[in-house]
C-alpha cells in the first residue's frame, strides 16, 4: 500500500501547521445568493422527509424478507447484496442529513433516524456528530479534518479493500472497544467537548452490548444468519457508501478555504439521487449546510454560474478521480485542471457608529417578511433582527457563540429557532438560549419596538439573556 506523504492525523505536526497558516476554523467562500430565495430554500418538511425515510425502510424490510426467504438458495446472494446496500450504504446519507438536523422540520424526528442509522454504520453518535462538525469547519485541511478519506497519493488498493469495509469497519469496532473501556482516542478527545466524554463511553458500551448479543445469537443458532442481518451488512454493504462518497472530495485540493476547489458536484440519475439523498450536490451542501437535501437541486440552479463545471455523470467523476490517482502516484502534489469562476467578493459594509442605548431604525415591518433576517450594527457588534414564521420580531447578537466569527444573518429561521449557517447549531429566538449543539452558549437579546410601522431595536443587549442551556 502507498504511504501518505503527509501526516493526516489530528495530533501530529500538520495540525499545528494548519493553525499557523490560518486554515483552522477559518472563513470560507460562499457563492452569492438572494437572501429571500435562500430563506425559501431553507424550508424543511416532515412530510417529504417522512416519505423518503418510509420508502427506504420499506425497501430495506422488503429486501431483508427476500433474503430470509431465500436462505439456503442461490437467490440469497442477490437478496443480501440488495439488503446490505440499503443497510450499510443508503443509511449513510440518511444518517448525514439527520445529523445536520435538516431532513425533518421537527428536531426529534431527525434524532429518531440519526441514532439507529449511526448504529447501522457502526458510527458512535456523539463522536461522529462532532467529527462531522470538524469536517465542515476544516474541510480537507490536513491535520484538522477527521474525515479525509483519501490521503495523497490516492491508494486505489486500499479503496478497493474498503468496498467491503475490511479496514474502516474493524478500525471503528476497535475504537468502540477502546471507548467502552473508558479510553478515548486523543483525536476524539480533541474534537468532542470534555463534558460529552462520558456519553461517548456509554454509547460505545451500548454498541458493544448489541454486537456481542448478535455474536451470541450466532453461537446459539450455530450459524451466521443473525450476523448477516445485523452488523454484517455494515461490512458487505459498505460498497454503496464508498461508491457515492468517493465522488465528494477525492483527488481535489487540500488546504484551501473554498469548497469549489476541494469538493465535487456530480450530476446523477434519479435512482442514485434517491439512494444518496441528493448529496451529489456536494459543493452546494458544504457551502449551505442549512439547505435540506430536497432543495439542493434548486440551490444548484441558483448558484451554478459561480461554481466549477459539475461532473456530467458518476462515470465522468470516476474518470477524473482515476486521472488524479495516476497523477498523484507520479507526483503527490499533482492537481487536476479545474476551472473555478473568480470569487465574487462580498462587499463588507462599513460599521456605522451607534450611540450607546439608542433605538436603531431597522426598516418598515413590511420589508421584513416572515422567516427573513436583517443585520444591523449595535453598540457592541452586529445584531440580527429576525421575523419568525409566526410574524413575531426578535433581535439577537449577530455572531455565533460556537466559532465566534460566523455571521448568523446567513443562517435559517426554523420555527422558533435561529440556525447557524456553519454547523447547524441553533438558538431560541425568544431568549437567545442554545437549543442545538454544537452551540452551548446563548446569544444576547435586544429589545424590539414597532413604532409607526417601523421596526426599531435598542443598541444595547437586554440583561441576563441567553442563559438556558441546550
Ligand atoms: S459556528 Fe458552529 S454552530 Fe455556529
Amino acid at each position: 500500500m502507498t504511504a501518505p506523504t503527509r501526516d493526516y492525523s489530528l495530533t501530529g505536526p500538520e495540525s499545528q501547521r494548519a493553525i499557523e497558516r490560518g486554515l483552522a476554523d477559518a472563513e470560507w467562500y460562499r457563492s452569492p445568493i438572494d437572501p429571500a430565495r435562500l430563506a425559501e430554500l431553507h424550508q424543511r418538511s416532515d412530510l417529504r422527509a417522512g416519505i423518503d425515510v418510509v420508502l427506504w425502510l420499506v425497501l430495506l424490510v422488503g429486501a431483508g424478507s427476500w433474503a430470509w426467504v431465500a436462505l439456503g438458495s442461490w437467490w440469497a446472494i442477490p437478496a443480501f447484496a440488495v439488503y446490505g446496500a440499503l443497510y450499510g450504504g443508503a443509511a449513510d446519507p440518511r444518517w448525514h442529513e439527520c445529523g445536520h438536523g435538516t431532513a425533518f422540520r421537527t428536531s426529534w424526528l431527525n434524532e429518531l433516524v440519526y441514532i439507529p442509522a449511526s448504529f447501522m454504520l457502526l458510527r458512535e453518535p456523539t463522536v461522529w456528530r462532532w467529527s462531522h462538525v470538524r469536517h465542515h469547519s476544516d474541510t480537507i485541511v490536513v491535520g484538522r479534518d477527521a474525515e479525509i478519506v483519501f490521503p495523497r497519493p490516492i491508494d486505489v488498493r486500499a479503496w478497493a479493500v474498503n468496498l467491503l469495509g475490511l479496514t474502516s469497519v474493524p478500525a471503528m469496532v476497535r475504537r468502540i472497544v477502546r471507548h467502552a473501556c473508558g479510553r478515548l482516542d486523543a483525536d476524539v478527545a480533541g474534537y468532542v467537548p470534555s463534558e460529552l466524554h462520558r456519553r461517548v463511553v456509554w454509547e460505545a458500551r451500548g454498541y458493544l452490548v448489541v454486537i456481542v448479543s448478535v455474536l451470541a445469537a450466532c453461537v446459539v443458532t450455530a450459524g451466521l444468519v443473525p450476523l448477516l442481518f445485523v452488523v454484517g451488512p455494515t461490512f458487505y454493504g459498505a460498497w454503496l457508501m464508498a461508491f457515492f462518497g468517493t465522488t465528494q472530495h477525492a483527488g481535489l485540493r487540500e488546504d484551501v478555504l473554498d469548497h469549489r476547489w476541494n469538493t465535487r458536484t456530480v450530476y446523477m440519475n434519479p435512482v442514485f439521487r434517491f439512494l444518496y439523498l441528493n448529496m451529489n450536490y456536494h459543493v452546494e451542501h458544504h457551502m449551505f449546510p442549512t439547505v435540506p437535501y430536497r432543495n439542493l437541486p434548486a440551490l444548484h440552479g441558483e448558484i451554478r454560474d459561480d461554481l466549477p463545471e459539475p461532473s456530467p455523470s458518476t462515470w465522468a467523476a470516476y474518470r477524473e478521480i482515476w486521472t488524479a490517482a495516476r497523477g498523484q502516484a507520479a507526483e503527490p502534489t499533482f492537481e487536476l485542471d479545474r476551472v473555478v469562476p473568480e470569487s465574487v467578493s462580498s462587499t463588507t459594509r462599513a460599521a456605522t457608529s451607534v450611540e450607546h442605548g439608542e433605538w436603531i431604525d431597522v426598516c418598515a415591518v413590511t420589508d421584513l417578511a416572515p422567516g427573513a433576517m436583517r443585520s444591523i450594527d449595535g453598540s457592541d457588534g452586529p445584531i440580527v433582527v429576525c421575523r419568525a414564521s409566526s410574524g413575531e420580531m426578535h433581535a439577537l447578537a449577530g455572531i455565533c457563540t460556537h466559532s465566534r466569527r460566523v455571521q448568523l444573518v446567513a443562517g435559517a429561521i426554523v420555527g422558533g429557532e435561529l440556525e447557524c449557517p456553519k454547523h447547524n447549531g441553533r438558538f431560541r429566538l425568544a431568549d437567545g438560549s442554545p437549543s442545538r449543539q454544537p452551540v452551548t452558549e446563548g446569544l444576547a437579546t435586544y429589545a424590539v419596538q414597532i413604532d409607526a410601522d417601523r421596526i426599531r431595536v435598542r443598541s444595547v443587549p437586554n440583561q441576563a439573556s441567553g442563559s438556558t442551556p441546550v
